[in-house]
């Protein structure tokens, strides 16, 4: 048993979308939540200056005491998990990539064509492809960087003809090429466009990393004896830049928790 909050981190917003899977599912738990909405996105930098800001966050975080590491960023996820599981040995690391990459290969099968979509630094780590492979063998996985993705939702350009142009310009070819019937949202931004992705494509199966997150949290912490018994039922929420739509996403978060929200900048 553990009441401390745990820890959870992204580039900016999008990890939001793993805070409400994580209460529905864990209830008791506390959340403090960083999101780097400063510096987003990542997915267009540097493996080196992902590692260096990743660091960064977890050792504010570990300094505030969490019992566990959170990471709701797939490329985070991709590209920094041996180095913060290297900086901070005695937390446990969870990972996006890896529970949603058990319930690809739990789920599907060498019928299905699936296509992940993700920033262009996770489909250049082949994070996903990698970690499926090594827990099954034979499925048909496809993968696109669909860069323009994330500054539309971090400035709430969502419920939008723009939106929509932008998914079919991504979508299109690549549904139709590969004759998809999965699709796996492979950053935590894209939650935030799947009503408009399955209106476009009703024949996809959608996978929702953010949802298998959760999963493995509550694993995770119920394996290593952590799960909170008494909650003070307070969420902390940090960002490097308090914009609009931070705060309206935290307003959205389905908690009875009491919020804060507070500006950390590095
Ligand atoms: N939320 C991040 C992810 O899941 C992507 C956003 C960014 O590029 O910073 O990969």
């Amino acid at each position: 048993m553990d009441n401390r909050p745990i820890g959870v981190f992204d580039s900016g917003l999008g990890g939001l979308t793993c805070v409400s899977p994580i209460k529905k599912k864990l209830p008791k738990e506390s959340i403090i939540y960083f999101g780097d909405t400063a510096r987003t996105p990542y997915g267009s930098k540097s493996p080196a200056t992902i590692k260096e800001f990743s660091l960064q966050i977890a050792d504010f975080l570990v300094k505030n005491d969490v019992k566990a590491l959170v990471i709701a960023c797939n490329t985070i996820s991709s590209l920094a998990i041996p180095d913060l599981e290297a900086a901070f040995p005695g937390i446990p690391v969870i990972g996006i990539v890896d529970s949603a990459a058990e319930e690809i290969a739990r789920t599907c099968t060498e019928k299905d064509s699936i296509g992940i979509i993700a920033t262009k630094a996770t489909i250049k780590s082949k994070a996903y492809k990698k970690a499926v492979e090594s827990m099954s063998s034979g499925l048909a996985l496809y993968q696109m960087a669909c860069p323009a993705f994330v500054s539309l939702i971090e400035e709430g350009i969502i419920e939008n003809e723009i939106m929509d142009l932008t998914i079919r310009y991504y979508l299109d070819n690549f549904v139709k090429y590969h004759g998809l019937n999965t699709l796996v949202l492979g950053c935590t931004h894209y939650p935030l466009i799947r009503d408009n992705i399955e209106r476009l494509y009703p024949q996809l199966r959608i996978i929702n990393p953010s949802e298998c997150l959760a999963n493995a949290v509550q694993q995770t912490l119920s394996e290593e004896g952590l799960l909170a018994e008494d909650s003070t039922l307070q969420s902390t929420f940090y960002a490097s830049d308090l914009s609009e739509n931070f705060v309206n996403m935290i307003n959205r978060i389905d908690t009875e928790d009491q919020i804060n929200i507070s500006l950390k900048k590095f």
